[in-house]
């Protein structure tokens, strides 16, 4: 029985986690920790709350003597880091919260890991790990030739990316100073279901649905090299049991899309199945994003050939069911759109 600490597990990609491997392994314990901050919501978990496998700790990563109580009252084996603050754009505004949580709240974790873990002089339980999962964003910008792999230099541009290019070199540096046995995984652009209505495909199929305009940052020809989400949950589950300790995997499939594409795709398809009086009119070209990254582009042969992971989602079936989703659960959207979204959707748009 192995017992997993996933931290960010009432966000997207950390309740997906948490419902895939659930599914996938009878004999786990899944402790998730999560300070419910706007992009939390305990009701991503409801197929799950009431398995006796599960149980939610609601705490904030910073929080010391929390994490050091969740360490002395489990036998943790994986730290699962999921926890931050996500979305390029709040951190553009307001970079404080990102260096905190992002970066002070990871280094919190490494030191709680690394008190409850040790045996002797940088000797640790036999078979722990401190998985942290981060992004392609820290390796910063791609030309339109070439693409990342666990050797580009990271060069982060916006706060966010800053923030988790961090993290990863205390991840690192625990590793290589205390050894810490670590890995950290650097996936591109996820999407399906859970994901918050900031980002870029839910609040495109939210405003679709509503009528309401749809900002494209810029001329729309950025790259995102997209993955659905249960895709990167297997990858991680992979790179949890296999991965060399101390090792960076990159994780995507080669999905690489332009911002209009993905829009036009969302309104092709609601237009077709769901609404035909929505269309193209409803894009509008806005004021570009400060410091905008331009591509996004992953090499993933290190996580296909050492532990021979590949993605099972191609983009056509990853976006039809994502939209259905958000068709079949509208309560949700409605949930998560109330109150403190409509204040940032108006700060974020109202003047573009
Ligand atoms: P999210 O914003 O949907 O969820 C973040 C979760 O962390 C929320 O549940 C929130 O309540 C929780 N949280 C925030 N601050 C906390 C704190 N101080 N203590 C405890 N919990 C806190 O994010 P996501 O999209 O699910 O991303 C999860 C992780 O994956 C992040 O580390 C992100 O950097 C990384 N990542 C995301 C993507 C993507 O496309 N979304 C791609 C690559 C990597
Ligand atoms: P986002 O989903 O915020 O992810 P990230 O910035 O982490 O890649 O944005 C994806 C792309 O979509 C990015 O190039 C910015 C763009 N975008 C828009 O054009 N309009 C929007 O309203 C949003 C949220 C994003």
């Amino acid at each position: 029985m192995k017992t997993y600490l996933v931290t960010g597990g009432a966000g997207f990609i950390g309740s997906n986690f948490i419902i895939y491997m659930l599914k996938k392994h009878k004999d786990i314990k899944i402790i998730n920790v999560d300070a419910l901050t706007y992009a939390g919501n305990l009701e991503n978990l409801k197929s799950v709350e009431n398995d006796p496998r599960y149980s939610f700790v609601q705490a904030d990563i910073c929080d010391r003597q929390a994490i050091n109580k969740l360490f002395s009252e489990n036998e943790v084996d994986y730290v699962v880091n999921f926890a931050a603050e996500s979305h390029v754009d709040r951190s553009i505004s307001d970079p404080d919260i990102f260096v905190k949580t992002n970066v002070l709240g990871t280094v919190n974790l490494l030191n709680c890991a690394r008190a409850a873990w040790s045996v002797g002089d940088d000797v640790y339980k036999p078979g722990v790990k401190f998985l942290q999962v981060s992004t392609d964003e820290v390796y910063g910008s791609l030309g339109p030739e070439g693409y990342f792999t666990e050797t580009t230099p990271l060069d982060p541009h916006s706060p966010y990316s800053s923030s988790k290019a961090s993290a990863d070199l205390f991840v690192k540096a625990y590793h290589d100073t205390y050894k810490l046995p670590m890995n950290i995984t650097r996936c591109s652009n996820n999407y399906g279901p859970y994901q918050f209505p900031e980002k870029l495909i839910p609040l495109m199929i939210n405003n679709v649905l509503n009528h309401k305009e749809l900002p494209v940052y810029g001329d729309g020809m950025q790259i995102r090299d997209w993955l659905y989400v249960e895709d990167h949950c297997k990858a991680i589950d992979m790179v949890i049991s296999g991965g060399k300790a101390g090792e960076v995997y990159n994780i995507g499939g080669h999905n690489e899309r332009t911002n209009l594409f993905i829009v036009k795709t969302i309104i092709n398809y609601i237009k077709e199945n769901v609404d035909d009086t929505v269309g193209e009119h409803l894009i509008r070209h806005v004021k570009d994003r400060k410091g905008h990254d331009r591509r996004y582009g992953i090499d993933p042969e290190k996580i296909k050939n050492e532990l021979g992971w590949y993605p099972e989602t191609p983009f056509e079936k990853g976006i039809v069911k994502t939209i259905k989703w958000y068709l079949e659960n509208r309560d949700w959207v409605e949930h998560v759109t109330s109150g403190e979204y409509q204040k940032y959707y108006e700060k974020m748009y109202s003047n573009r």
